[in-house]
């Protein structure tokens, strides 16, 4: 197993880095907020097969999470985590504390126009600000060759990929594609709290989105096919749907005729737990 140190300090992290590029070595970051599991592995495993060293993050960020969201009852384990990221060939963890991210009088942030209006971004207001605002820190406090990102989080790995090219951060974004379990449902950290019962009707939704993607591709209609899509999530059992959309997969925008490239993607509710997921559509055959 690789040796991990965990550093909490912009300094350290800032050195470790400088020392590795200095000798030639480049640097893959994979940014987490820890609750960490096999969709973030294959994010250092990615980074691991581009690049020499791996720094991991993780940071609770609290500034994307809600007033009425789950910042204080998300899963925290940083001895758990560190052990499952060496194992997967991280060389560094940095987590950092709050204060080191965000010391008293700070007060700027990232705002990413556009892609940020639809989707998630109505139900979440502040969401991404937060995100873009900590990423835009992690990637220039470490000055990496490539950071990774999952897939399963499509909106905010756009945004990211916007932030990078608008804000000239010399870091590629690299987008890795979403690990499922057996019955489809993709890993997030928030599976946890989903209780059996729960569990069973969640694995209803990647099912639906492959379904809809077959039919969207076979030249079904999007506004109806959507709203049958909708009216089965919430039959199955879910019980609140923020959305189910067809967008265009650059853009965001919602798309009432399919044109490539399309994707579907939607968020609904079990209890507490709000699930979001993705799934291409392939061009009309
Ligand atoms: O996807 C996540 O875990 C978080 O949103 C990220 C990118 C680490 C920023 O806090």
């Amino acid at each position: 197993m690789t040796e991990l140190s965990i550093l909490r300090g912009v300094v350290e992290l800032r050195g470790a880095v400088a020392a590795w590029r200095s000798a030639g070595e480049s640097v893959g970051l994979v940014p987490t907020m820890g609750a960490i599991h096999e969709g973030h592995l294959a994010l250092v495993r990615a980074a691991r097969r581009d690049c020499r060293r791996v720094v991991a993050t993780i940071f609770v960020n609290p500034t994307q999470f809600g007033p009425a969201e789950d910042f204080k009852r998300y899963p925290r384990d940083e001895a758990g985590d560190a052990a499952l990221l060496a194992g997967a060939g991280a060389d560094l963890l940095f987590a950092p504390a709050l204060e080191a991210v965000y010391p008293a009088g700070f007060a700027t942030t990232v705002s990413v126009a556009g892609l940020t209006r639809h989707l998630c971004g109505p139900h979440r207001p502040g969401h991404f600000d937060g995100v873009a605002t900590v990423v835009t820190k992690l990637l220039l406090m470490a000055g990496a060759a490539r950071a990774y990102f999952g897939e399963k989080d499509f909106q905010q790995l756009q945004v990211i990929r916007r932030l990078a090219t608008d804000l000239d951060i010399p870091t590629e974004i690299v987008g890795v594609p979403t690990l499922r379990e057996p019955d489809g449902l993709a890993l997030s950290s928030r599976n946890r709290y989903l209780d059996p019962e729960a569990r069973k009707v969640a694995a209803v939704l990647p099912a639906l989105l492959q379904d809809l993607s077959g039919r969207l591709a076979a030249g079904a209609s999007p506004a109806p096919a959507l709203e049958e899509g909708r009216k089965a999530l919430r039959a199955a059992g879910f019980d609140k749907l923020d959305y189910l959309e067809l967008a265009d997969e650059a853009t965001l925008t919602p798309q009432a005729k399919l044109g490539p490239p399309a994707r579907l993607f939607a968020a609904v509710w079990l209890g507490k737990t709000r699930l979001i997921d993705n799934w291409p559509v392939p061009a009309t055959r």
